[in-house]
């Protein structure tokens, strides 16, 4: 590391205690604090996580950085400090809650700042820079490496309050992407620790696109992918919230669709499955997928559900998956 990436290590840490002591001590914190109390996060939560809040203030954040004698503009370059249209310095996650993103070593170089004002954008974070690679790291990473590793699975959530809310109600092994689209990076580095994956993004289209993209990924990492779905409407937070421990790992942990079984589903939404047509067309797709699993015995056993879908033998299915194979090659 450089000079400049210590001071901002350090200058993270510092307002890493900052933010969380504005959060749990002062009286620009009650806001926030009352809105996690909403939101049900305990007290054990904002300390394992060092939540903190950045007040309205434009400048007690710069304020506070320059008198630690932070060279300020180096903090712009940085992303803890923001730079106006004026060129004026001032603070970046201001009016927000401040979740610091660790690296897999535990140490801070990053913010995600949530809004408590309904103000957009929803997240702000930090923004690219020599230290903070977002496609790189993920979220709790560093805490829940040791879980990953003793389960051999992880489970892959969108965001910071997802991951929390599982640490609350016992998950250890959660991880979040920090968004939709998890990078090979990211992947590989899951692939490390954990022999199998488990998706778990929100219930809606944008989840439902995102757990395709990564189920595709994970595969092709090698690792054995599992699809978990939650109810339309909820993520994986609001869903504890709403139902508890209990039922989320009844009904949505252990209720988690295999690879196939997802792509089976996932596929129908372009096919209108009344029409002949299209129905061929869907058989052709799931038919090209199970040609590209190594494992024969998966391979008959989704044959076979296709087959009884469609009302076809297991014999057609499976010399349609020769036919494909030869085509490959
Ligand atoms: N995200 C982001 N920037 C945005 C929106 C989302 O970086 N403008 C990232 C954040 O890491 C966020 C994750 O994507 O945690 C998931 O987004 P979303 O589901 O919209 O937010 P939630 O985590 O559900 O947050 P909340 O429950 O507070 O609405
Ligand atoms: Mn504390
Ligand atoms: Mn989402
Ligand atoms: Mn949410
Ligand atoms: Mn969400």
């Amino acid at each position: 590391l450089n000079n400049m990436d210590q001071a901002s290590l350090k200058a993270y840490e510092w307002l890493t205690k900052f933010y969380h002591h504005v959060l749990r001590h002062t009286k620009e914190g009650k806001e926030a604090y009352a809105y996690l109390q909403k939101r049900g996060f305990s007290e054990e939560m904002l300390e394992t996580f060092q939540i903190g809040y950045s007040p309205q203030s434009t400048d007690i954040v710069t304020q506070f950085l320059e008198k630690k004698g932070f060279h300020l503009q180096q903090m712009v370059s940085a992303g803890l400090l923001s730079a106006n249209e004026q060129n004026q310095i001032t603070d970046r996650f201001r009016g927000r809650v401040v979740f610091p993103i660790r690296t897999h070593l535990g140490k801070t170089v990053g913010f995600g700042g949530r809004t408590i004002s309904g103000q957009e954008p929803k997240y702000l974070n930090s923004p690219e820079s020599s230290l903070f690679h977002k496609g790189k790291l993920l979220y709790n990473f560093d805490l829940a490496r040791s879980e990953i590793r003793k389960k051999a699975q992880a489970i892959l959530f969108e965001g910071y309050m997802d991951v929390i809310s599982a640490h609350q109600a016992g998950i250890r092994n959660g991880v979040a992407s920090l968004g939709t689209s998890v990078t090979e990076q990211q992947a590989s580095l899951l692939k490390r620790y954990a022999e199998s994956v488990v998706i778990c993004y929100d219930g809606d289209r944008a989840g439902i696109e995102a757990s395709y993209k990564a189920a595709k990924l994970f595969k092709q990492t090698g690792c054995n992918v599992m699809i978990a779905s939650i109810p339309e409407g909820l993520d994986p937070d609001a869903y504890l919230k709403k139902y508890g421990a209990q039922k989320f790992k009844h009904e949505v942990m252990e209720a988690s669709n295999t690879y196939m079984t997802f792509l089976m589903e996932y596929y129908k939404k372009d096919y209108n499955l009344q029409l002949e047509g299209d129905r061929i067309q869907y058989m052709n797709k799931v038919i090209a997928e199970l040609t590209l699993l190594d494992r024969p015995m998966e391979q008959e056993h989704y044959a076979k559900e296709l087959a009884k879908t469609f009302d076809l033998s297991l014999s057609t299915i499976l010399e349609e998956i020769h036919i494909k194979r030869k085509k490959l090659g």
